[in-house]
């Protein structure tokens, strides 16, 4: 490397490589019972490598990003793979952290499907837990963290301060764009979140793939689960409609699974297989395109 290297902070992941302590900020910060005083000292400081992962996020996520990465991606020409397949190629993102208590990331999704079976749900809802972070795969493409996982937001119109870490989105160059910055920005008011272009990450890509199989309470799951702002905040009202609105008591519904699912005791694969295969058949061709 010479000296005139420009020094660029954009490939940096700032997380283990498996990306848990994202999960694992979750779940502190939305852990039931606690105050609103109690939220906020989630904080940067107590934070540093998830504070550094989202001030990427919010840097580099502009409405331009989402709208060459979706053309990158969503028109889903990754090949074929069945659920099983594209479970075992995200399973191989993994992390040397802590191997003994950090769950594989095929383990979150048997967890949190797991958990929505035992509460005697329906079926698409299982196979919804078990398909949410497939997404997660983008990564494996090459894709940096921040442009994978952490919390999802609206692109192209103001920031809501219910976003974490909103103080971030100052270094956006959309942030000084004032045609994304009133309050409805490029949107027309109660739009609808499908005429939104959110925040590029596994949620978004991990809708197209399954977008003509579960029904649409379960797409809502996937396309909106980590829009904490939307579904624990209240923030961006403005731009829902009715349909969005009605869905999202049941983004509502899915998200104490995905948060608080984690056991310890490792489910077990051989005993599950089974009944996964039956339920991947009711709901996805043998191959999907990814
Ligand atoms: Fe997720
Ligand atoms: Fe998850």
């Amino acid at each position: 490397m010479s000296a005139a290297t420009p020094i660029t902070d954009v490939n940096q992941n700032p997380l283990h490589k498996d990306m848990d302590e994202w999960d694992e900020f979750l779940e502190g910060r939305y852990k039931e019972g606690k105050t609103e005083e109690e939220f906020r000292q989630y904080d940067a400081e107590a934070n540093p490598g998830v504070a550094e992962f989202y001030r990427l996020n919010h840097t580099y996520q502009t409405h331009q990003y989402v709208l060459d990465k979706e053309k990158e991606y969503f028109g889903l020409t990754r090949g074929k793979k069945s659920i099983w397949e594209a479970a075992d190629f995200l399973n191989t993102l993994v992390d040397d952290s802590d191997p003994d208590t950090d769950l594989t990331q095929l383990e979150h999704l048997l967890q949190t499907s797991e958990a929505i079976r035992k509460d005697g749900h329906p079926r698409w809802m299982v196979a919804t837990g078990f398909v949410h972070d497939l997404g997660k795969c983008l990564c494996l493409w090459g894709e940096p963290q921040w442009g994978v996982v952490g919390d999802t937001f609206p692109t192209g119109c103001a920031y809501s301060d219910q976003v974490v870490f909103p103080e971030y989105f100052k270094a956006n160059p959309d942030y000084n764009n004032p045609k994304y910055q009133t309050k409805y920005g490029i949107y027309e008011p109660n739009c609808g979140l499908d005429n939104v272009k959110m925040s590029f990450g596994h949620d978004g890509y991990i809708y197209e793939v399954m977008k003509n199989y579960l029904p649409m309470e379960g797409l809502y799951m996937l396309r909106y689960h980590s829009f904490y702002a939307w579904h624990r905040h209240g923030a961006y009202e403005y731009l829902c409609n009715e349909q969005d609105r009605a869905m999202k008591e049941w983004v509502l519904k899915f998200n104490p699974y995905d948060l608080y699912s984690k056991g310890h005791t490792k489910p077990n694969m051989a005993e599950l297989k089974p009944y996964y295969d039956d339920l991947f058949a009711e709901f996805f061709p043998e191959k999907l395109d990814w």
